[in-house]
């Protein structure tokens, strides 16, 4: 673990009201936590855009009777093996299933897996969140 460093921070006071309010909303006991939580979420950004190795999670919502659905989102998810570490399948109900594919590759390559599933006529809902491997943040 790296050393504490303490540093001053000159802030608009509209600008530090806002900041509080957010910390408050978000539970945090001090303003260091919340400050080190918004440069980690920048920085796993970052990894993003530089196309870097990172993890990732997608979430699909479809109704297993549509025609065809479950062959194709299968064929996406095939093509894109290497970058796929697990798919866990949910039945909500009797039509519709939740899907969450736990992703490990370049940014772009889950990135392009993601649009590709959701841009699947039919598919009701798709999330994505972004992660990181955290071997590069502290
Ligand atoms: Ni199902």
């Amino acid at each position: 673990m790296s050393n504490l460093v303490r540093f001053g921070v000159s802030l608009e006071e509209d600008l530090l009201v806002k900041f509080d309010n957010h910390i408050k909303k978000h539970k945090y006991t001090n303003r260091s936590e919340a400050l080190r939580d918004m440069i980690r979420e920048e920085l796993v950004k970052k990894e993003w855009t530089e196309n870097k190795e990172v993890t990732g999670a997608i979430t699909l919502v479809y109704d297993h009777h549509t025609r065809e659905l479950v062959t194709k989102v299968l064929d996406v998810q095939h093509d894109y093996h290497a970058c796929i570490l697990s798919t866990q399948h949910i039945h909500l109900d009797h039509h519709n299933c939740f899907e969450i594919i736990v992703t490990k590759g370049k940014s772009k390559e889950i990135e392009e897996l993601y649009q590709k599933l959701k841009s699947i006529k039919s598919v009701k809902h798709a999330g994505f969140m972004m992660a990181t491997k955290g071997k590069d943040l502290p």
